[in-house]
């Protein structure tokens, strides 16, 4: 972490440990809740403008009763540890990746695995679906956090500063930046390449000093975090489609007012919604600057490198009650495609009519 930053957060730190008991009263008069929002993206990211949006909703709906201050680009530290904060109640909101929710809860560690969702249909059914959802936001509450809602990550590939990456054996020998994740450093090592675990904020300099040889992450980082100005081969291998989670202090749900705490959830589901219509137009934009900054795309087959995966999905599911999640989010996946195909059937047949 840079000298400055570390400073800030502690700074940052002193000021929270001061307002984190709630409203204070100076003169009589009651001041707003400051309710502290962290997340690792950028402020042109859909996730910071859905918070924006999720900001404005929550101050309306409680009368300035409660102000949200929104701290992006890893503000209060990479987002590990903003997680850590967020269960002690220092940070009152977190964007988190799955990867930094594995350690609270092996369901997690499902929804990470590699071609667990057929497609993005697939992979947004699951997460509205709240019979498997419900109980894996709630699962961490012990730990002093819950979900409450999710943002759309879309899909991540590989991308390399040396080479496009058109089959697994491409992957040798290269260090390729995953999260600090136990599923994703054995899903790259599946892959044949060497992994190597950095925080999100550290990729662009680890690529630039070839420290590392690629990433793997969705088409905003190529722009958002520049990762396009030194790694020009972006190869869709569509190895994981997967949300980005808006968790809270559990604690401070319990706590507010009701009407407080239920602007809060009503404003997540707000901002999920804002988010994800966000998304592919995001996606879109992304792509299109990264070309006219010389970054090429790449489609291999992507069997082969769902092949050498193959294991990964058969270890994790020895464990029950892992089985039993990825049972289910496979059942979601079985029944959007018998769905689309009767779709196609009868379209197909009223063709011939
Ligand atoms: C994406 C994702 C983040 C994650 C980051 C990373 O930006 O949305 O949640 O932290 O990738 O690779 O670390």
């Amino acid at each position: 972490m840079k000298k400055g930053k570390r400073i800030l957060i502690l700074a940052l730190m002193g000021t929270m440990l001061v307002s984190s008991v709630g409203c204070t009263q100076t003169n009589g008069k009651s001041k707003a809740r400051v309710i502290r929002v962290a997340h690792g993206q950028n402020e042109d990211h859909p996730q910071h403008k859905a918070m924006l949006e999720f900001e404005k909703y929550v101050e309306e709906k409680t009368n300035g009763a409660l102000d949200v201050q929104i701290f992006p680009n890893e503000l209060l530290g990479a987002s590990s540890q903003a997680v850590e904060l967020c269960q002690t109640g220092a940070i009152d909101l977190v964007i988190s990746s799955l990867g930094n929710l594995e350690a609270f809860n092996d369901s997690y560690t499902v929804l990470n695995l590699p071609y667990i969702m057929d497609s993005t249909e697939h992979y947004h059914a699951v997460m509205n679906d709240n019979d498997i959802m419900g109980p894996i936001y709630e699962s961490t509450r012990k730990s002093g956090f819950i979900g409450l809602t999710w943002f759309d990550a879309g899909v991540r590939n590989i991308y390399t500063t040396s080479k496009p990456i058109e089959k697994p054996e491409d992957l040798k020998g290269l260090k390729i930046r995953v999260q600090a994740s136990p599923t994703n450093v054995k899903m790259m090592q599946a892959l044949g390449a060497s992994p190597t675990p950095m925080s999100f904020g550290e990729v662009y300099t680890g690529l630039q000093q070839h420290v590392i040889d690629g990433a793997e992450n969705n088409e905003l980082a190529l722009i958002n975090n520049k990762h396009g100005e030194v790694a020009k081969y972006y190869s869709y291998n569509m190895h994981a489609m997967l949300p980005d989670l808006l968790i809270v202090n559990a604690k401070l749900l319990d706590e507010l007012p009701k009407e407080q705490s239920q602007a809060i959830v009503d404003g997540a589901k707000y901002a999920n919604e804002f988010e994800v219509k966000a998304w592919s137009q995001a996606v879109d934009k992304a792509k299109a600057e990264a070309e006219k900054m010389g970054v090429k795309f790449y489609y291999p087959d992507i069997k082969p490198f769902q092949e050498k995966m193959k294991n990964l999905h058969n270890e994790y599911t020895q464990d029950p009650k892992m089985k039993e999640v990825f049972d289910k989010i496979r059942a979601k996946g079985d029944e959007i495609l018998a769905k689309n195909e009767k779709k196609e059937n009868s379209s197909e047949s009223s063709d011939k009519k």
